[in-house]
């Protein structure tokens, strides 16, 4: 980590928080140079917002209201603020639930990342793992990628992959999913952090 700077990250979830709580134990366990300066969810009841609060992590509910499936608008432009306001450069999207537009793509240039439940290209949109079940895949897996204007489309960073068991169901396999994803997210930030990559074109290399 000698050459590793401090990386400023604001944590946008819906859910669980799973992956959060993964990069804060990275960051506990000096395995990854990070901040998390905040948290925001758009579900006030959030389980992710609970574990930033226990951890003492600033986090807090802004709602996306009037919109159900995208951050545009008025709520855009709050979570942009509250992003600035945090300090953070880098946003990190663990499991939010919300389609990013352009004026946050604008606000952080290549710097917003998400975690997606596949192996990329395949199977982007919801429940992905169920997808690759039922499309009879062998392998499945977990993509960290920057955000692009389109859905579960931008560079890829960090690509882990599971292989799928004849007698997994949906549930299963999506829990083998996310051992992964709490390994995959803090390796991309890590190399984030490091400046231990470069993108070209929709090709991230290793610098
Ligand atoms: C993960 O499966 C992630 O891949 C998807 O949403 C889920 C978030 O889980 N984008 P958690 O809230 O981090 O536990």
């Amino acid at each position: 980590m000698t050459d590793s700077k401090t990386l400023r990250i604001a944590v946008l979830g819906s859910g669980s928080g799973s992956n959060m709580q993964a990069i804060l134990d990275a960051i506990n366990d000096r395995a990854l140079n990070c901040e998390i300066t905040c948290v925001i969810s758009d579900v006030e009841d959030a389980y992710i917002l609970e574990r930033a609060a226990k951890n003492n992590l600033p986090a807090r509910h802004i709602s996306g209201d009037p919109f159900k499936t995208k951050l545009e608008g008025d709520a855009e432009a709050k979570y942009i603020s509250a992003i600035r306001d945090s300090g953070a450069t880098v946003v990190v999207l663990a499991g939010f639930m919300r389609i990013i537009k352009q004026g946050m793509l604008d606000a952080f240039p290549n710097a917003i990342l998400n975690i997606h439940p596949s192996i990329l290209p395949a199977f982007p949109g919801v429940e992905s793992w169920k997808q690759a079940l039922e499309y009879g895949c062998k392998v499945a897996g977990v993509t960290v990628h920057f955000v692009d204007g389109g859905t579960d489309t931008g560079p890829i960073i960090v690509q882990r992959t599971v292989e799928v068991r004849d007698d997994d169901t949906p549930e299963s396999l999506h829990a083998r999913i996310q051992e992964q994803e709490h390994i995959a997210y803090p390796e991309a930030l890590s190399l984030l952090a490091a400046d231990g990559i470069k993108v070209e074109g929709r090709v991230v290399r290793r610098a």
